[in-house]
């Protein structure tokens, strides 16, 4: 193990601090939402970034000489930038044409090399293409490391242990547990952990339209963040009771109620989600169940699109065209 990095990513985890837990106002639900968008990149990915790679660092699979090759759609490329550069670690980020322009931007600034994919794969998306592109690079890098995102255990546990203890800690009942899913890893800890403290809580995934995660067909997305053209086995860990799928056009709406309704100005897969909650709770009639979600990143990437009501009219217009 290289020594040096190792207290290097130990005094980043001691700055890695604990998020809120927000309530919600609403007369149906005692909603509550973690804000794991005050992370330091901004998202919940901040959380499986530094376990992924302190867990490397202590196996020895990264020292000073390594380099982080990994593929993201955007918030997993700004949690290891982050990371990486407080470590002195170099980090190449391989992104596709789906990322979010300020992302991409903030990317370019802080890594010496972007990779960009921008042909899609036979799934209409382009996660084929970038894990190719990680494949390609890392054959030509002597000394390199991929976190693997999509089947890295270690994600599971930093959101077991982190993301998921403090959910726990904050509210002593949890009746339901609202997750997006990309990767698979977020779902996966935190389900196990709000099981393991009660064990009659029920969890749901939420997916959007267009992704395979959940067996649905391939169709091109424009949001990035939640959904995958693959099956992540991450989700072989998770505990779901529950999937509902979403349209991208309830996605951004949802994202809008947020907004108005509670003052959350939050990116796509958190309004995926809010829409997820109200569509499962429309007709319930008991006592205010507790329910709860986190809020996985902010807006600000989001305001050429979500927030755009050109983007929105455009974007849902061309698809309605396509489909009829
Ligand atoms: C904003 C946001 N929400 C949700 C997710 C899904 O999390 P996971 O990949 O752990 O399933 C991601 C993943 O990149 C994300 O960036």
């Amino acid at each position: 193990m290289d020594e040096v990095l190792w207290r290097r990513i130990e005094a980043f985890g001691d700055r890695l601090a604990p998020t809120d837990v927000a309530r919600l106002h609403r007369d149906d639900l005692e909603l509550f939402v973690k804000m794991e968008s005050a992370n330091p990149s901004g998202s919940a990915k901040d959380r499986s970034a530094f376990w992924i790679v302190r867990e490397a660092v202590r196996r020895g699979e990264i020292t000073r000489g390594t380099t982080v090759v990994e593929s993201s759609s955007g918030n997993f490329a700004l949690a290891l930038a982050k990371l990486c550069r407080s470590l002195g670690v170099p980090f190449v980020p391989v992104i596709d044409p789906t990322v979010n322009t300020p992302t991409e931007r903030l990317l370019r600034e802080s890594c010496t090399r972007v990779e960009k994919v921008d042909r899609p794969d036979d799934a209409g998306g382009y996660l084929g293409g970038r894990l190719a592109r990680v494949a390609e690079l890392r054959a030509r890098i002597a000394d390199s490391y991929w976190p693997d995102q999509y089947s890295n255990t270690d994600a599971v546990r930093g959101h077991y242990e982190l993301t998921g203890g403090e959910l726990v800690g904050a509210l002593p009942r949890i009746d339901y547990l609202f997750v997006g899913v990309g990767t698979g890893g977020t779902i996966a800890g935190l389900s196990r952990r709000v099981k393991a403290a009660n064990q009659d809580a029920t969890v749901v995934a939420v997916d959007v339209e267009g992704s395979v995660i959940f067996g649905g067909p391939p169709r091109r997305r424009h949001i990035p963040g939640i959904g995958s053209g693959i099956r992540p086995a991450l989700l072989d860990h998770a505990l779901i009771d529950e999937v509902l799928v979403v349209s991208e056009r309830d996605e951004v709406d949802g994202c809008h109620t947020l907004l108005r309704d509670h003052g959350l100005f939050a990116g796509g897969s958190t309004g995926c989600v809010y829409a997820a909650v109200g569509r499962y709770f429309e007709s319930y009639r008991g006592p205010p169940p507790v329910v709860a979600f986190l809020c996985s990143d902010r807006g600000d990437p989001y305001r050429n699109t979500i927030y755009d009501p050109n983007w929105v009219a455009t974007t849902f217009a061309q698809k309605r065209v396509r489909t009829s």
